[in-house]
């Protein structure tokens, strides 16, 4: 963590950080005091003007997904935060609900409020016991303090949080499969549309959104729309967690505009390790197409990222330096998609692995000259038939690191083998 800009990180150094008191001291709940005072349509338009965009990866605008939903109809509907962060390399928000998880909690007070729910959802990605427990210690500490509960602040607001824990499946981030598995079905994406805003939990109106979107709404609330507008640039505005990893000599969060660039984070983060230079690195997780040292100053913002041939992503800046081997590395998060793949759709279960298949032969030694235009094809194939984005996602880094790094491959298929030492990079021994 830097102080760069402490906004979502601002009380993560105080004595336990955790803790309702920590975030009061800090101005905590001012945002939804104000919220209150304010009318729902406002607070959405509040939003909408701030441009703030999901912070889950995908950047949709956050403030117009709420105005998605139809009008009041009598019935429920509801907040379900997304908080099954596994995308490989994304670990931002489990440090969010660790050190100051009453960020969400009052961001979902608020949201809440604003879009009419009166029962809201956190799904937690089921590994992370540690995150569960402290959630629902939060939420507790919330309640207490009659943050939650009936009559919130004396309003005549009532809000329900429940605290789910998943099982441990990737899939269950795509926001339809969470949806399913919160109804206690097997977790599988729906086809869309109808998109949740319409027909989500329970085939109610239903917002989902990413922890980070969710935690950044208590700050636009309370110091106002153009606050936020006024950091990052013109199309991507406001703070964002930036979670550097691997190769680099800090690693850890980086809080900063949108539209720094990689080349600033690693000014702050120490830079790449002693001796090596940067090779690859993905600017959102794994599902991003790879970047070199050549986008070293490309603005980390939706557009610029977009432009120079990658996607923002999650801001999982995942460092490479040159001891590692592009096709090991490109292997190994393969492994994981075809791992994850739900099974339902046959481009992504198939496609997966047998892309899998592939690599592992060529990294032993065994490829065939066929196979890195095998690997392409294959990738054409899943490209935009899968059922949902997992299946894309899992062709980024292998078309990415063919693109930039061609030669590498041969170099396996000509060699009979890698031509890297694997205990030189560490992290793929
Ligand atoms: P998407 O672009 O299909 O949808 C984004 C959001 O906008 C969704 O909530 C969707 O319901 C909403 N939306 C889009 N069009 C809409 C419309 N016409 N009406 C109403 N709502 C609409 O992207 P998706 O599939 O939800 O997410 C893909 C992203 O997820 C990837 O870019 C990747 O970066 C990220 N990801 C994040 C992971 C993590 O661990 N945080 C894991 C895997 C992927």
């Amino acid at each position: 963590m830097t102080d760069l800009m402490p906004v979502l990180t601002d009380t993560w150094d105080a004595d336990r950080s955790w803790k309702l008191a920590a975030y009061e001291a800090a101005g905590g709940y001012a945002g939804l005091r104000k919220a209150l005072a304010t009318e729902p349509g406002d607070l959405v338009q509040t939003v909408k003007a701030s441009g703030l965009r999901g912070r889950g990866g995908a950047g949709f605008p956050t403030g117009m997904k709420w105005g998605f939903l139809p009008p009041p109809d009598g019935g429920p509907r509801y907040l379900v935060v997304n908080a099954d962060e596994s995308e490989p390399g994304t670990c931002k928000d489990i440090p969010l609900m660790l050190a100051s998880p009453q960020h969400l909690v009052e961001g979902i007070a608020i949201t809440s409020y604003a879009i009419g729910c009166h029962h809201a959802f956190v799904y937690v990605r089921g590994e992370v016991l540690h995150v569960y427990r402290r959630l629902l210690a939060a939420v507790q500490e919330a309640y207490d303090a009659g943050y939650l509960g009936k009559d919130v602040l004396g309003s005549g607001f009532d809000l329900d949080v429940t605290v789910h824990a998943g099982a441990g499946a990737y899939i269950c981030g795509e926001e339809t499969a969470l949806l399913d598995s919160l109804e206690g079905k097997r977790g599988q994406p729906r086809l869309k549309p109808p998109f949740p805003a319409v027909a989500g939990l329970y085939a109610r109106p239903t917002v989902v959104n990413n922890v980070e979107s969710i935690a950044s709404v208590p700050g636009i609330v309370a110091h106002g729309a153009d606050w936020f507008a006024g950091m990052g640039t013109e199309k991507s505005q406001g703070h964002g967690l930036f979670s550097l990893s691997g190769h680099v000599t800090r690693p850890g969060q980086y809080e900063a505009p949108l539209g720094i660039t990689l080349r600033e984070l690693l000014d702050l983060a120490g830079g790449i390790r002693a001796g090596h230079e940067l090779k690859f690195w993905t600017p959102g997780g794994s599902s991003t197409p790879l970047f070199t040292a050549d986008h070293l100053d490309t603005p980390l913002d939706y557009e610029s990222v977009g432009a120079a041939g990658s996607m923002l992503g999650t801001r999982a800046l995942q460092l490479f330096d040159d001891s590692t081997c592009v096709v090991r590395a490109v292997s190994r998060w393969t492994d994981f998609y075809a791992h994850e793949s739900c099974g339902k759709c046959t481009p992504c279960r198939e496609g997966t692995y047998w892309l899998k298949q592939v690599l592992h032969r060529i990294e032993a030694g065994q490829g065939e000259e066929r196979d890195v235009d095998l690997l392409l094809d294959l990738c054409d194939n899943i490209l935009g038939r899968a059922f949902c984005a997992l299946g894309d996602g899992a062709t980024s880094p292998v078309t990415s690191s063919i693109q930039l790094f061609r030669d590498e491959y041969q170099a396996h298929i000509d060699g009979h083998g890698c031509p890297f030492d694997p205990s030189a990079s560490a992290l793929f021994p």
